[in-house]
């Protein structure tokens, strides 16, 4: 990859003048007026053809039973053509500067066989009855990360000080990433997922994009993401195939497929992905879900009460903040969809968060319940690219609130809570509390 690219183009920016507009617009994401976008389609057009000003068309797919039918038929939804919401100046850039549709070959821009080869090399890392090992340690950055809050005093911004901080913890733990260097990973990983909104890119001291442009129409310099990105990890690279342990970058470093060592930009994007799938969408559940808790007394008072609901409440917060919105597929044959023929070549965008209120499947799903039967929600995916983290996400929020909810005596807001303008992954920004420990 050249240094020497051409910079990105600027990004109109987003308008708001048709429903088409609003559904890609970051602004309603952070708001959540996009519920109502949502709620409309699925009512009025389920399977919307969308055409957002400065994006290429697609299908909006709003429905839980098309979404799961979409993901399921993935010989013919394939990822590897558009994988996220892009602005059309952005997809053409990427396009041209590497003669790719994408800067990374992460599982997700992937399809089988080769998805399913690279997947399987840490699939097993992520399973739990490897997870189980490493719970006690979990457990233990829990209580770190609570004990930390308790040490703050009577106040704190809950996704500052705890949220955004364990699961990074967790994850570069599992990855073998020091701690010295997490502030770091962060902060590629904000810019990556939000590239959209100053308070979160302002903390950042290097120029870094995903691939899309933020929200206020300027372009950011992706490819110094990807530079910065491929120096770090070909230096766990090196250091894994000499000395390898027992974690994930050296299952990746040392991964094989066919009987030939994995390539450079396979092994990049798998950290990358696991790097940054790992953390940002965990902190989200954690702190969405805690803003839940507080907002419903009677949902707080119940899990309290009985702890034992805590695996459930887990994947209501998971259905509830569904932290990554979208992902896209492209057919590669015509095909039937509630009525509609999505042409060969047609994007199609699963807009998880609409699936996860769907009323033909959630009984009242804009009420947060803890008790809730919630087994189907689509927060995760489904099908072959279903999250790989998903049982350790759910472990790792288990943990913070098996050790939380019994130490709490109280506690409230203390201030506005904020999202971030992101319309791919997104959740709070800021969950400012005020508490008392027992
Ligand atoms: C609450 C937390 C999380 C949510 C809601 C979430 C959600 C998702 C979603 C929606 C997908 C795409 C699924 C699809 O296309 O069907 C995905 C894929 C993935 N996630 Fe997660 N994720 C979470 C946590 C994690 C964690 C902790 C990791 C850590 C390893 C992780 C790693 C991955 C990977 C590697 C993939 C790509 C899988 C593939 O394409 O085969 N995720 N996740």
């Amino acid at each position: 990859m050249s240094s020497q690219a051409e910079a990105m183009p600027t990004f109109p920016g987003y308008t708001r003048k048709t429903i088409d507009d609003e559904i890609v617009h970051p602004d309603l994401y952070a708001t959540e007026e996009i519920h109502d976008v949502y709620a409309k389609l699925r009512k009025e057009d389920p399977l919307h053809l969308t055409q957002p000003e400065n994006f290429r068309p697609f299908w909006s797919v709003l429905k839980h039973a098309d979404i799961q039918e979409v993901e399921k038929n993935h010989q013919i939804f394939v990822n590897r053509l558009r994988t996220y919401l892009s602005p059309k100046q952005g997809e053409d850039w990427i396009l041209k500067t590497t003669g790719d549709t994408h800067l990374f070959r992460t599982l997700v821009d992937l399809d089988d066989p080769i998805h399913m080869k690279l997947r399987a090399l840490t699939q097993s890392w992520f399973m739990p009855p490897n997870l189980k090992k490493l719970e006690e340690r979990i457990a233990g950055i829990a209580k770190d990360h609570v004990n930390r809050m308790e040490d703050l005093g009577s106040q704190c911004d809950f996704v500052k000080e705890v949220a955004l901080w364990y699961p990074l913890r967790v994850i570069m733990m599992i990855m073998g990433v020091p701690p010295e260097d997490e502030a770091f990973m962060l902060r590629m990983t904000q810019e990556i997922f939000g590239p959209g909104d100053p308070d979160v890119t302002a903390t950042a001291t290097a120029k870094t994009d995903s691939g899309a442009f933020s929200a206020e129409g300027e372009s950011v310099d992706l490819m110094q993401t990807a530079l910065a990105l491929y120096d770090y990890f070909g230096k766990v690279t090196a250091d894994r195939r000499k000395n390898p342990r027992d974690d994930v970058a050296s299952v990746i470093a040392n991964g094989m497929i066919d009987g030939q060592p994995i390539g450079d930009r396979e092994a990049m994007s798998y950290y990358i992905i696991v790097a940054t799938a790992g953390h940002d969408t965990t902190s989200s559940t954690a702190s969405g879900g805690l803003l839940q808790l507080m907002k419903n007394p009677a949902e707080m008072a119940k899990l309290k009460a009985d702890l034992g609901l805590l695996p459930n409440a887990v994947e209501e917060m998971i259905r509830w903040v569904t932290p990554v919105k979208h992902f896209m597929r492209t057919a590669t044959a015509d095909y039937t969809l509630r009525g509609k023929t999505i042409k060969e070549g047609d994007g199609l965008c699963l807009f998880y968060w609409s699936g996860n209120r769907d009323e033909d499947v959630f009984e009242d799903p804009f009420k947060f319940k803890v008790d809730r039967n919630v087994s189907r929600h689509v927060a995760f995916g489904y099908g072959i690219h279903l999250c790989l983290g998903m049982h350790l996400a759910r472990m790792e929020i288990k943990s913070l609130f098996n050790e939380l909810l019994p130490r709490l005596k109280s506690i409230e807001l203390a201030g506005e809570p904020k999202n971030t303008r992101a319309n791919f992954v997104s959740g709070l920004k800021t969950l400012p509390v005020r508490y008392s420990f027992a």
